[in-house]
């Protein structure tokens, strides 16, 4: 085991739904692979004993059809159990008796974030947590302020380097894909910039509304829930410039400029939806101005994108489930052949899932024939890989081993929040749409001198 690998893993929120449905599928993973072997200490409060929680293990991995009987027994022998309320010094005390033996434990908040300072605090007081280094989860904060408060929490007793913000987009294969497609060839970067980028579009669709999460979502929306987050995240590996020396440092501090680069979003290029049905969700305000679809124009001050849209939208209750990304080329300067000039441009177009991966070019070909005229086609490379590592998985494994780069870093956190501020006040009107469209059809409006919105389609 190196000097930085943590040696038990804590996981607060051990009875709630982040961990049912994503950290134990991720658990049995490492174990099955042989990438985790330290005790994993879970902590709830509501009286279970460590039987409760192998039981509720083993029902979380049935649930998510991932069972694995041989792995799930090495699992459950690493588990332990503290029973009690956060707020409650004892329960701290008994921690460190499950703890014992550890000297780098690693903590998991899968907790609400009004609990962390209560957390946090406790945790600055424990000897056995002297060398530990902390997890916590999306959303980081509700706004620049609340995050700025949220990091100060962290750190009175977390060193920046010992801080691992989760955002599961990021251990995705295809998002990191991205980056490394850029990075690996070199026939893209020659045409990866303003003169040839007409414009770039990221769509994230699901067909799914809010699934019981009517509370959470109330307090979030679709800006917060994905905007702020995962597709800032996504804009960053496909403008940032190449980071200058390895590690985690050149990388984040890259993506830290582009999130700089980014201008405030203001109420004149977001068109905010919300989707007909939202309002007799459970826990929602019957009055809400929630939206649950947000599309947006973002415009980049950088040398490389300066005058490139580059457009976002994501929704509940879209026609299909799928996130994409399309990067439009400009057309040929001439019209060697008159029929090019109506066609679209070729485009590179990115699927970041789910599970079907694929990068396609599309172009035009000439159709057999005496005429000049063309087809459109795509050249396509799709990857489904069975055995491939889920995000958390990856993201679990990464923290666990004191590897940063997959992480959000205070100052590119800030700046994400800095660009989405001026429009979280929900004073941009909310327009109602059907389930199963593709939003209000204000929307189309921002886009459509450009050709429109690329829907994903439905295969690769
Ligand atoms: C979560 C959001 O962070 O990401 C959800 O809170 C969203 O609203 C989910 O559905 C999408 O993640 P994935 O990995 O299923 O694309």
């Amino acid at each position: 085991m190196s000097a930085l690998t943590a040696d038990a893993l804590v996981l607060f929120g051990a009875t709630g739904d982040l961990a049912a449905k994503k950290i134990y599928p991720a658990l049995q993973q490492m174990v099955r692979r042989g990438h985790l072997d330290v005790p994993v200490v879970g902590i709830a409060r509501g009286g279970w004993n460590l039987e409760q929680l192998r039981g509720h293990v083993r029902d979380c991995l049935e649930k998510a059809s991932v069972l694995d009987e041989a792995a799930f027994a090495r699992l459950a022998e690493l588990l332990r159990f503290v029973d009690g309320d956060y707020d409650d010094v004892d329960t701290f005390r008994r921690l460190c008796d499950a703890l014992a033996g550890a000297e780098r434990p690693m903590f998991y908040l899968a907790i609400p974030p009004s609990m962390f300072p209560v957390v946090v605090n406790r945790l600055g007081q424990l000897p056995c947590a002297a060398n530990s280094r902390v997890v916590v989860e999306k959303p980081f904060g509700r706004s620049l302020v609340s995050a700025q408060a949220l990091n100060q929490t962290l750190h009175k007793v977390f060193d920046e380097s010992a801080i691992f913000r989760i955002d599961h987009y990021l251990g995705k294969e295809p998002v990191q894909n991205l980056l490394f497609f850029r990075f690996a060839n070199s026939f893209l970067e020659p045409i990866w910039n303003r003169n040839y980028v007409e414009s770039v579009q990221i769509t994230m669709a699901e067909t799914f509304g809010v699934e019981g999460r009517g509370r959470l979502y109330e307090e979030v929306g679709a800006i917060r829930d994905v905007v702020q987050n995962h597709l800032l995240q996504v804009v960053a590996n496909l403008a940032m410039e190449p980071p200058i020396g390895h590690g985690s440092e050149p990388l984040r501090d890259e993506k830290v400029k582009v999130f700089r680069a980014i201008r405030p979003l203001t109420g004149r290029s977001l068109v905010r939806g919300q989707y007909l049905g939202y309002r007799a969700e459970a826990d929602v305000d019957p009055n809400s101005r929630v939206e649950t679809f947000a599309a947006m124009q973002i415009h980049l001050d950088s040398w490389r994108w300066q005058g490139v849209p580059f457009f976002i939208r994501a929704g509940k209750h879209l026609p299909i489930t799928a996130t994409e990304v399309v990067v439009s080329l400009r057309r040929p300067p001439q019209a060697v052949f008159p029929e090019v000039t109506p066609a679209q441009g070729n485009y590179l177009r990115f699927r970041l899932g789910p599970r079907k991966v694929a990068i396609a070019i599309g172009a035009r070909v000439k159709r057999h024939g005496t005429e000049n005229v063309g087809d459109e086609i795509e050249l396509l490379v799709c990857d489904t890989q069975d055995d491939e590592m889920e995000a958390y998985e990856r993201l679990l494994g990464d923290a666990m081993r004191g590897d940063a780069t997959l992480f959000g870093r205070q100052d590119g956190i800030e700046a994400a929040w800095r660009i989405v501020d001026p429009i979280l006040d929900k004073r941009t009107p909310v327009r109602e749409y059907l389930p199963g469209t593709w939003g209000p059809v204000e929307a189309d409006a921002m886009i459509s001198e450009l050709g429109g919105w690329r829907n994903p389609p439905t295969g690769p």
